[in-house]
């Protein structure tokens, strides 16, 4: 038998009981409780709401009701309740003060009803949401106001209202009214606004009629045999709306947030639903009246972070996210790391090779007076060998004195990277085993063609330099930066600074000379050669009695392309500066 706590005080908005029992009936759990204060449903009086709270278990209370001797409580329930185990038990209070009020309000009205028209016979009350009393008989729509006035004046008297619990011979001889069922497992009791009738009644009362504020009648229903007043009283919703307050029932809130907890932890696979749904919540918070902030705030914290465990709980159950776990052998991520551009990956090499011959880079001057360019190298001012180097002009500044040629002021973008040869010379020290590397500029742009371009000039000048030295040079060269398997050949042509002069061919990577549809015959040009001609030899003020030598010159990027066996489709891709062609190299 369940000790119902809010007959004899029907303030208390919480207490500690203990589990009966717990069972699940359907969707929904059934517990009973050693004592309750959840009113159960009956005498007009709806149920309490509310929520039981357990050491491993929440259950949201959504309805309540007399089962013989028990009051069973119908749940949601999250986790679990073990029988004997101590709980602790809330009601959603406004609910139920809304109610009591309501409850007090209809004996009130009776006790009205009685004076204006005292032949009536009450048959039943209902104190829900549209609340009621009926009578047998019938009042004159007249008679509204006057019962209201009536009541009215017992709210303002503020009368106590006074429960007593009696036997059932003293409830019959005492109660101006006796309802046809009497609760049979439930204790008699009878209640009685001072001064007016005792009344048989066994739901949750107000301390006073001052409480119920205001009562309206809002209509009076008269049917053949019966009559039915419906009234109101000031409830806590417009007292709200009154003070145009946009506030919620705290226990309403905290119940819907547990309620979500719930329905959270029964979705098989959770989803981001629950989360935006208290966010929605949150937000209600502002709602909150002031003074229950702090504890609303509380359980909303909490069903927050246990929402946020069920959510990273289910990701790892899916595999999504495995924090416990880590594979320590896993990569990094590692930053991108940037490399040199693959024509200076070309000139380092170059210069490499070159310098295990003996050959030191150097580096001159790629804005140059014509004089290096040309005039020194043979080519005199407006000779038609210059046509085959497409030369940028620049404008220099007038004043600005030219050595060599008096009259003569042309100063270029270098087209080829042989003006560094007498300007080599020109430091008077001998031996040279130079090797110059700079960029070259020529007016030409197309997919073979780039305006700026690289070129290395090798120069040797010594005492009997020989072809077969030059050679010698240029295979090991090859060999070096192409492969051992590579041979290079030379064949005559004609340079105006060179005599003889060559090209250079180097044996074909892909058919090993044998000619294939890459080479054709087998070879593949690299770059010009030659001995050095005596004119520029005297240019560059060397004795050609005793001193001679060589001279190649040939361009960075083709022997980049011809090594890494890149056919490139368009050179100018090289300097697009497109980082997923540059990162391949
Ligand atoms: N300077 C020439 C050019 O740009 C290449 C060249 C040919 C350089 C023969 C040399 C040489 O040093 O001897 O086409």
């Amino acid at each position: 038998m369940t000790e119902l706590l809010y007959l004899t005080d029907s303030y208390k908005k919480e207490c500690v009981s203990k589990i009966l029992s717990c069972v699940q009936k359907g969707n929904s759990w059934e517990i009973i409780l050693e004592k309750t204060i959840f009113y159960p449903q009956g005498g007009g009086q709806p149920s309490d709401k509310g929520f039981i709270v357990g050491k491993k278990g929440k259950a949201v209370v959504k309805h309540v009701r007399m089962m013989e001797e028990d009051v069973v409580h119908e749940c949601s329930v999250e986790g679990m309740f073990d029988k004997g185990e101590e709980v602790t038990c809330t009601i959603d209070w406004e609910r139920r003060y809304e109610n009591m009020k309501r409850h007090t309000a209809g004996h009130i009205l009776h006790e009205a009803v009685m004076q204006v028209a005292p032949y009536l016979k009450p048959i039943k009350a209902d104190h829900g949401d549209k609340p009621y009393i009926e009578y047998q008989g019938s009042i004159p729509m007249t008679e509204t106001s006057q019962i209201e006035r009536e009541a009215n004046a017992i709210v303002k008297a503020d009368k106590e209202i006074i429960t007593t619990f009696v036997s059932l011979k003293e409830l019959q001889e005492r109660s101006s009214f006796v309802p046809e069922h009497l609760p049979k497992h439930k204790p008699l009791r009878i209640v009685e606004i001072n001064g007016y009738n005792p009344i048989s009644d066994g739901g949750t009362q107000i301390a006073t009629t001052k409480e119920v504020e205001e009562i309206t009648i809002t209509s009076i229903e008269n049917t053949e045999e019966s009559v039915r007043v419906y009234y109101e009283i000031k409830s806590h919703e417009q007292k709200r709306s009154d003070s145009l307050q946009d506030t919620i029932s705290s226990q309403t809130f905290i119940s819907e947030l547990i309620e979500l907890e719930q329905k959270a932890n029964q979705k098989p696979s959770l989803t981001e639903v629950s989360v935006d749904e208290l966010k929605k919540l949150s937000q209600s918070m502002r709602s909150v009246p002031k003074e229950d902030k702090q504890r609303v705030g509380i359980v909303l914290n909490q069903v927050k972070q246990s929402l946020e465990a069920l959510l990273s709980k289910k990701a790892k159950e899916s595999g999504i996210v495995n924090e416990d776990w880590m594979d320590v052998t896993a990569p990094g991520i590692r930053p991108p790391v940037g490399h040199l551009h693959i024509v200076t990956q070309a000139i380092e090499e170059i210069t490499e090779i070159f310098n295990k011959l003996g050959f030191t880079r150097v580096r001159h001057p790629e804005v140059d007076w014509d004089w290096y360019a040309f005039e020194a190298l043979n080519m005199p001012k407006n000779h038609p060998a210059r046509d085959e180097w497409e030369t940028f002009l620049i404008n220099h500044t007038p004043g600005v004195k030219e050595v060599h040629t008096p009259g003569v002021r042309n100063i270029v973008l270098t087209p080829h990277t042989s003006n560094g040869q007498v300007r080599e010379m020109e430091k008077g020290i001998l031996p040279i085993r130079m090797i110059n590397i700079a960029k070259c500029y020529r007016r030409q742009i197309d997919v073979s063609h780039t305006p700026m371009f690289h070129q290395f000039e090798g120069l040797y000048i010594d005492k009997n330099v020989s072809i077969g030295h030059l050679k010698g040079v240029l295979d090991y060269f090859a060999k070096a930066f192409f492969g051992p398997d590579r041979k290079t050949r030379i064949r005559p042509f004609h340079f105006q600074f060179t005599e003889p002069s060559f090209e250079v061919d180097i044996s074909c990577g892909i058919c090993n000379g044998k000619g294939c549809r890459l080479c054709k015959e087998g070879w593949l040009e690299l770059g010009g050669a030659g001995m050095v001609h005596p004119v520029v030899l005297a240019n560059g003020r060397i004795d050609t009695t005793f001193y001679n030598g060589f001279a190649f010159g040939w361009g960075v990027e083709r022997c980049f392309m011809m090594k890494s066996g890149t056919q490139l489709d368009d050179i100018r891709v090289l300097y697009g500066n497109d980082v997923r062609f540059l990162e391949q190299f």
